[in-house]
């Protein structure tokens, strides 16, 4: 059995990670060897059978011993720690979520229901280092794999609505501490049915733009609004979530010539699933019923939710979504502006696809 190391297993994606690693029996696959960037010397958890003490996410020594490392750790641990363990000749397999080595040459972003030819054939070449996609990307390839597989997409346009799990778990906190705020400044108001909306709806404002929600994370208030910008500026007037669009979606495809993939990237308050709304130009008029076919076969996660009004709102929303493996896809149409252009909406947890389930499964290509 491989020795494999865990790190930052206690974060955010590292719990999603433990937890699906628990349901899919993984440990039994694996001799896993838990490491702490803080706590090592104390107890690790005991899981497979195995107990002992957490080692220190810092001893590239330790971290040599092992046959593959799996980490949720971030980025800075990633580029203190990955340059320091290949310098010193360790030839194991990475397998990172963080985004620092995604977009490097000797590095595939592992999403394998899509990409497992590009997977295979990486492996074939010697690659060790396999890191996984940025979540509305890997959602969008999990939910719309079955058009790019048939290469029927001349370019997508989106517009995101990103969850605030993206951000981070203090995210999520500062976001429910807000709608909770906003929600006692009126409470009372909203109790006795004959005050006026319009004054509620001001308070709520008043208190908004007031400075005392917390905003040390979103840096503005999310709750009852949205932020039409995610990650940091690029000089072309992109935000970076913006570029990984285009960058990502045709690496992890491993596409010949570029498929076009830009538009807008928006924070939302919903807590863990990421929604998205696309234009898509296709290569030919396909009719739309061949379209939610090709669709529904790409891989058993997706799910096309037929363009009808009460199915849309209990199947393709963040609520309906989230907490499951499932990445539905609906709003299915053609659009005005002719037969090859096609609206299409999708919902995906990205906190599973769109982070810790990849890993997993990449995992299990190493190990099986
Ligand atoms: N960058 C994404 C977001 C999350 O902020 O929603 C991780 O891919």
């Amino acid at each position: 059995m491989k020795n494999v190391g865990l790190i930052g297993w206690r974060g955010m994606v590292g719990s999603v990670l433990m937890q699906r690693m628990s349901e899919e029996r993984d440990f039994d696959a694996i001799r896993p060897v838990f490491f702490s960037t803080s706590q090592h010397g104390q107890a690790a958890p005991t899981v497979g059978g195995q107990n002992g003490t957490l080692q220190d996410a810092y001893d590239i020594d330790a971290l040599k011993a092992l046959d593959i490392i799996i980490t949720c750790q971030g980025g800075d641990y990633t580029s203190e720690i990955y340059p320091k363990l290949r310098a010193s000749g360790w030839q194991g397999y990475w397998i990172d979520a963080a985004s620092t080595l995604r977009m490097k040459d000797d590095a595939i972003i592992i999403l394998d229901p899509v990409n497992h030819q590009v997977i295979r054939q990486g492996l074939d070449k010697g690659i060790k280092t396999f890191v996984g996609g940025n979540c509305t990307v890997s959602l969008m390839l999990m939910s719309l794999g079955g058009l790019f597989a048939h290469d029927l997409v001349e370019w997508a346009s989106v517009a995101t609505y990103q969850a605030a799990s993206g951000g981070g778990a203090r995210h999520m906190r500062e976001l429910l501490t807000q709608m909770g705020m906003l929600h006692n400044h009126v409470a009372q108001e909203l109790q006795n049915p004959a005050s006026a909306i319009l004054d509620i709806e001001r308070k709520v404002t008043e208190l908004t733009r007031s400075g005392t929600l917390p905003t040390d994370n979103f840096g503005v208030p999310l709750a009852g609004s949205l932020i039409p910008w995610i990650d940091k500026q690029l000089e072309n007037g992109q935000s970076r979530e913006e570029w990984k669009g285009q960058a990502e979606t045709n690496k992890i495809l491993g596409t010949q010539q570029t498929i076009p993939v830009d538009g807008l990237c928006v924070r939302i308050g919903a807590l863990r699933c990421h929604s998205q709304a696309f234009t898509l130009k296709l290569k030919k008029d396909v009719p739309l019923a061949e379209i939610e076919q090709i669709l529904a076969a790409h891989n058993e996660w997706v799910k096309v939710v037929p363009n009808d009004r009460e199915l849309t709102m209990r199947e393709l929303s963040p609520a309906a979504v989230t907490g499951t493996l499932s990445t539905p896809v609906g709003r299915l149409r053609k659009l005005n502006m002719g037969p090859d252009y096609l609206s299409a909406f999708t919902v995906g947890d990205q906190l599973l696809w769109g982070a810790a389930e990849p890993l997993r499964r990449m995992l299990r290509l190493l190990v099986d």
